[in-house]
């Protein structure tokens, strides 16, 4: 059974949604003392994906057929009602935002060992149970993938009895179905996401850009519809729109067309300034930050995009804020606006030219008493440059499996002696791959693994299935080094990362 993304609208309400459950799992979760309280169901609490994955999996496993409309309110109630708060799914983020590439590390001894190698550990902490069905989960484990106990990591030990004795505990402590965190959640006022916003961030292969969002309710239950009207820094129109669903008061789910292109839009609205993801579901590495800025009361100036001018350039610089005026915005000595592009309250365009001559370093932006400081700085050179992720995953693709991309940043930094250094943000480079030792030489595998984009760091991995022309039909794997070299200055300046281009992951749930 397919896993279906939950972000169309659902007209449920929580009456109804109790009705779902016992329509469709009270047949074997028998219903307990008090209202809306099934076996099993009632002792967790997860995100919407999380219950979404249960869902599936009862599905998989035990034949219960929920069709979309109602499998939708069935999430939507139990997200609501069995979500977890903002501050109990807040180090998980990246996880929800499906961003891949991360090491995960844990505060216990052995549960990296235990129970964060088929799947990740952030999948376990973003679930909240008693300790007993934390301890049902582990039986449940033990009695589904029997082949668990004679893996690698379980052989060496008395893996049930570690799992039950050692980890259920620590999890009953720390990941409790009743915490303060969400009793208060759930009596604080109700978040409402309908307004004005500015959304920026930077597409990979298409660059900056700032955009208007409007947020209105939709016809639904907690949903509500967008659009999107903006630029890209190069001039170019970026328009959209799309529609969500808020699941739990605070996790924004957009399906959204953007430039054309259809992507998922995860933040987390509990902040007073929403931010999160905007990705490919097919290409999860495809993806951006995106930060949604809402019209404050008084005037503010709250980031600037890009973050480094270079000492000679012209550039489009966008400035993001409420009550922003051209004629009032001091920029810093060596900047002059020769241009003003857009003026609105929350954003203003400027054409700059920066002096050839102009000191390096921080500028810091003023309009009136608002400031910004520490976030845009101008260059005359790039010192260092760090490659994001240094070490990355990229799958071969098919069809049916599509390729996962390996998308990589470069962040430039100025660095003067005895100073800390100044962040540049994104800065101009080239990107290339080399083997990454001499196994990948002989075997050739920049020539068969993919190929990387000179210009954005996009490496775009080949297709899938035994390659006839390499050494043992293999297919197009790779150990590649990935490259970028600073453009546009003598001194050579560089930075490296790995590259791992494999084969594809059949199963992919959206918590990995
Ligand atoms: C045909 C019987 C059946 C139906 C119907 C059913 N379940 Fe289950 N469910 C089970 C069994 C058996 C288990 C214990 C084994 C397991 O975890 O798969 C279980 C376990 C669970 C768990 C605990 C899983 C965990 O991670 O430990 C949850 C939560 C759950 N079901 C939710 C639901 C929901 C929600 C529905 C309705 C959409 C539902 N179930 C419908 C049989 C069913
Ligand atoms: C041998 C591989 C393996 C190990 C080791 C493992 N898991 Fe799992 N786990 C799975 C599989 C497979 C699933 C179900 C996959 C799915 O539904 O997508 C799963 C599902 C889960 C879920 C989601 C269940 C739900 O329906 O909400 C949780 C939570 C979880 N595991 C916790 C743990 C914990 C805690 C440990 C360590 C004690 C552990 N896992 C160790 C393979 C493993």
């Amino acid at each position: 059974m397919a896993l279906v993304l939950c972000v169309l609208p659902a007209s449920g309400m929580a009456a109804e949604g109790a009705q779902l459950v016992d329509r469709y799992c009270s047949g074997c979760h028998q219903p307990q003392a008090g209202e809306g309280s099934w076996s099993r169901i009632s002792a967790q609490r997860k995100t919407p994906e999380g219950w979404d994955m249960t869902i599936a999996r009862m599905g998989i496993m035990h034949g219960v057929q929920v069709p979309g409309e109602d499998r939708r309110e069935l999430v939507k109630y139990l997200a609501d009602s069995r979500g977890l708060a903002p501050q109990e799914s807040a180090p998980e983020r990246a996880l929800i935002e499906r961003r891949l590439n991360r090491v995960e590390s844990f505060d216990h001894p052995t549960f990296q060992q235990m129970c964060a190698r088929c799947h990740t550990g952030g999948r376990v902490l973003l679930q909240r149970r008693t300790e007993e069905d934390w301890a049902k989960l582990v039986n449940f484990h033990v009695g589904q993938y029997q082949t668990l106990e004679f893996q690698s990591n379980a052989r060496d030990r008395d893996w049930l009895g570690v799992a039950l004795n050692d980890i259920v505990p620590w999890l009953g402590d720390n990941f409790s179905v009743q915490t303060d965190a969400w009793e208060a959640w759930q009596q604080a006022t109700p978040v409402d996401p309908t307004g004005h916003f500015q959304m920026w961030g930077s597409w990979p292969g298409q660059g900056a850009f700032v955009a208007a969002v409007d947020i209105e309710a939709a016809e639904g239950d907690d949903a509500y519809r967008m659009t999107v009207d903006g630029h890209f820094l190069d001039g170019r129109d970026l328009q959209g729109q799309g529609m969500a669903t808020l699941f739990t008061g605070y996790e924004w789910r957009a399906q959204l067309t953007l430039d054309g292109q259809s992507l998922l839009q995860v933040l987390d609205f509990s902040q007073d300034i929403p931010s999160g993801r905007v990705l490919d579901a097919d290409d999860e590495a495809m993806g951006m930050p995106v930060t949604l800025l809402p019209e404050a009361q008084e005037t503010a100036i709250e980031a600037v995009l890009p973050r480094g001018l270079k000492a000679g350039e012209r550039t489009t610089l966008a400035v993001i804020g409420t009550g922003l005026d051209a004629d009032a915005l001091e920029v810093g000595e060596g900047v002059e606006v020769i241009e003003v592009l857009k003026q609105e309250s929350g954003l203003l365009l400027l054409e700059v030219a920066v002096d050839g001559s102009a000191t390096p370093g921080w500028r810091t932006l003023r309009q009136g008493d608002a400031t910004l400081e520490r976030e845009l700085a101008v260059y005359d050179r790039v010192d260092r440059l760090e490659i994001s992720p240094d070490f990355a995953v990229a799958r071969v693709g098919a069809e049916q499996t599509p390729a996962v991309s390996g998308v990589f940043r470069v962040e430039g930094y100025l660095e003067a002696e005895g100073q800390q250094p100044i962040a540049l943000g994104e800065v101009p480079v080239n990107w290339s791959v080399s083997p990454w030792d001499e196994t990948a030489e002989q075997d050739g595998d920049v020539t068969f693994a993919g190929v990387m984009d000179k210009a954005s760091g996009i490496f775009s991995p080949s297709g899938a299935g035994p390659n006839p022309e390499r050494k043992y039909d293999t297919n197009n794997a790779g150990n590649l080094r990935v490259s970028a070299t600073a453009r546009g200055q003598s001194e050579a300046v560089s930075d490296d990362a790995q590259l791992i281009v494999t084969v594809q992951r059949w199963n992919n749930p959206p918590l990995r």
